[in-house]
């Protein structure tokens, strides 16, 4: 019994994390088709960049990891980088290091290592911070073009997480003079960045022009049928079963969220017995996987809310419905709290993902469809109340 469950540990497919490729890559055809028309667009000499928008956790990085392979096997040359709560200037000199990284035969040997952070970048961080970074970088990628581009080859820039950046509003009309000037000199180079869906929001003077040459693509939660693939095919082979309804209510459960299909994927495959996951063994590994994303998302997430966020998502946790915005407006204001303040905190709420704002008409009516996140309000008011 001990053996056969060190055996299923051991083997155990799924990958709960950030910017961890997943056993299988579910979904996301649509996203990948739209980037992979503006690929051909860019090798025919007309770039088109790319806004990639998703909430926390919703499989970004996971995405830009899976264009990165794709292009490269196309014969792209590729750079994909992260960005850090650090300033623009600090950030594009250490993406020229990454970019001249690319340009060493060796060192992309190494980068087709898929980690999740380039090796060339912690190195190109401590780099100090040139006078004319934009000018660098577009040498730097000029250099890219003329080593890897040829006819039907392209140049295309990753980055990751730009709205962790303070400005990044700085950083992409930046990125955009750049992209303008390599494609005057008939440089075929496009750009990717990804950040949550309120990027465009959060730029507001430059939002309009940004918006058009970063067209966005949204990825959202995955369809259920994705979803149960991402669980169901990693299985095969490794002689753990799941019942059918348990796979049913772990999809329901992640709502589409694949980071949530990860976790409950891996705390249900450890607690199977005898190969098997029944009713009963899906309790115990439920219970694990929600004391982990509590411990890792939750609890944080509860601590750094203001009192007003906090008896805000109390109220959406205790209804099933989509409730307007007036309805519970007029319940938190019995508790003291003004209604506008309580309108700016569901916005705020639902730029954030921790909410959804569900848009017909202009009057929003507000959920919280993360069953997970329900879960840990219930329990959290419970002990308070
Ligand atoms: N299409 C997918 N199919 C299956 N699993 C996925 C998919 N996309 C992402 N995952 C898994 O979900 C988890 C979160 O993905 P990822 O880190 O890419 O999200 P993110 O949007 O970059 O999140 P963050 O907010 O941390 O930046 C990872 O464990 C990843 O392996
Ligand atoms: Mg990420």
């Amino acid at each position: 019994m001990e053996k056969q469950l060190s055996q299923t540990r051991s083997t155990n497919p799924f990958r709960p994390g950030s910017g961890i490729l997943p056993p299988l890559l579910a979904g996301r055809d649509r996203e990948t088709a739209v980037l992979e028309s503006r690929a051909t667009r860019t090798r025919e000499g007309h770039p088109q960049h790319t806004a990639l928008l998703g909430e926390w956790a919703i499989g970004k990085t996971t995405l830009l990891m899976h264009w990165r392979r794709l292009r490269r096997a196309a014969g792209d040359a590729v750079v994909l980088s992260m960005a850090y709560p650090q300033a623009a200037d600090e950030f594009l000199s250490s993406l020229v290091g990454a970019i001249d990284a690319e340009n060493k035969p060796e060192r992309a040997e190494r980068l087709d290592l898929e980690f999740g952070l380039d090796v060339g970048i912690a190195e190109a961080r401590i780099r100090r911070p040139s006078r004319d970074t934009e000018h660098e970088l577009r040498a730097a990628l000029k250099r890219l073009v003329e080593r890897r581009g040829g006819e039907d080859r392209s140049v295309l820039v990753l980055i990751d997480d730009v709205d962790l950046l303070p400005a990044p509003g700085d950083l992409l009309l930046r990125l955009r003079a750049c992209a303008l000037e390599l494609y005057a000199a008939d440089l075929p180079v496009a750009i990717v960045v990804s950040a949550s869906p309120g990027l465009f929001s959060g730029v507001r003077s430059a939002h309009e022009p940004l918006v058009r040459f970063f067209e966005p693509i949204t990825v959202g939660p995955l369809q259920a049928a994705d979803a149960a693939r991402a669980l169901t095919e990693p299985l095969a082979g490794t002689g753990v079963r799941f019942d059918p309804d348990v796979v049913d209510e772990i999809v329901e459960l992640a709502s589409g969220r694949p980071y949530y299909l990860q976790k409950l994927g891996y705390f249900t495959f450890d607690a199977a017995t005898d190969g098997r996951v029944a009713g009963s063994q899906f309790a115990i590994g439920f219970e694990r996987a929600f004391a982990s994303v509590s411990q890792e998302i939750f609890v944080a997430r509860w601590s750094a809310m203001s009192p007003i966020d906090r008896e805000v998502v109390v109220v959406l946790a205790r209804s099933a419905e989509p409730r307007p915005s007036g309805d519970i407006e007029a319940e938190v204001a019995r508790r003291g709290v003004r209604p506008g303040a309580t309108r700016q905190s569901l916005r705020r709420l639902a730029a954030r993902g921790h909410i959804d704002r569900l848009t017909n008409g202009h009057r929003g009516r507000y959920t919280l469809r993360d069953r997970l996140f329900r879960r840990f309000l219930d329990l959290q008011h419970g002990s308070e109340a």
